[in-house]
């Protein structure tokens, strides 16, 4: 029986380069426990991911395995989304992955033109699940009215920087996942003064006192990026860290607010949407 549910922690697997590393670190992470793994075509590690799970011990179905496409530049007409679809399954060597996104509402991205291959592919068994990455509020109303498949996971950056809280009320409201991707801020978290605080009250670290104020909202899961072992064990352990009322007031009166993936590739103005909320 494949898993249900997506688990809360996932990891990250983008890297801008030694894509090989990708085989190894996969193999680490579901060995310390890991069970959801998240890549893209866009990442060009899909063959090592694949390839890192068929070598751990794990099995296939006790791996939520979640990928993504199109994106700015890929594919390059939306007459092409199915075979990006097939395109990532064969990368992959699997015939069905449990969640699959729309990488970004860019490039061909039109919601008529792109997300009935989705329904297709969720139709036809390629995934168990159909998510959207990157989308403002009002697009994800849009594309939900376009949608027969329920709307599982919306994935966008979220960390204790930017706290996303309209998309959160979005996922909450519609019932259904919100994935928050570079939880860490790529490390921006770290010397944070109010998240030091925390994890000194918690003999913590800020990395897991980050991503347990993340999965202390409802509906939500992080994907936090690790190579090394040490960071892996650190990351799945922030699910035992109970951060108090306290706490949780401490880092939501946080004032700065940073964004560090580069947003501008939308047709809207992500500064006037919600996405810094
Ligand atoms: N949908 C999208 O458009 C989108 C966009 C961006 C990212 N993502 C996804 O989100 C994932 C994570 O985001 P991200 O890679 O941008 O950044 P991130 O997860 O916020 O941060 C990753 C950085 O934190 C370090 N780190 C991880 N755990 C640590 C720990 N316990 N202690 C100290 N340092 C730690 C990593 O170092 P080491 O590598 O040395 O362990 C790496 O340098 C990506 O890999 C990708 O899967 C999706």
């Amino acid at each position: 029986m494949p898993r249900e549910d997506l688990p809360q922690i996932g990891l990250g697997t983008y890297s801008d380069d030694n894509r090989e590393q990708w085989r190894n670190n996969v193999r680490t992470a579901l060995d310390v426990g890991f069970r959801h793994i998240d890549t893209a075509q866009v990442y060009e590690n899909e063959e090592y991911v694949g390839e890192g799970i068929r070598q751990s011990s794990v099995a296939r179905d006790d791996v939520w395995l979640s990928t993504k496409t199109v994106h700015h530049d890929v594919p390059s007409d939306a007459e092409q989304v199915p075979a990006a679809i097939d395109g990532c399954l064969d990368r992959l060597g699997v015939d069905t992955v449990d969640l699959l996104y729309v990488h970004w509402p860019s490039g061909v991205y039109d919601h008529e033109a792109v997300l009935p291959a989705y329904d297709d592919a969720y139709e036809a068994g390629k995934t168990r699940n159909v998510g959207l990455s990157n989308f403002t509020s009002n697009l994800l109303d849009e594309a939900m009215d376009v949608l027969d498949a329920p709307l599982y996971a919306h994935q966008a950056e979220m960390h204790p920087l930017l706290p996303q809280r309209d998309l959160v009320a979005h996922a909450q409201k519609h019932d259904y996942t919100f994935v928050a991707y570079s939880p860490l801020a790529k490390g921006e978290v770290f010397d944070v003064p109010e998240i030091v605080d925390v994890a000194e009250k918690h003999d913590a670290t800020p990395a897991q006192v980050s991503l347990a104020w993340i999965l202390s909202h409802d509906n939500v899961a992080a994907i936090p990026k690790a190579s090394s072992r040490e960071h892996m064990t650190q990351n799945l352990t922030a699910l035992d860290l109970n951060l108090d009322e306290e706490d949780i007031t401490l880092i939501d009166s946080i004032e700065r607010r940073h964004r560090v993936i580069d947003a501008d590739h939308g047709p809207w103005n992500w500064e006037d949407d919600t996405l810094l909320g």
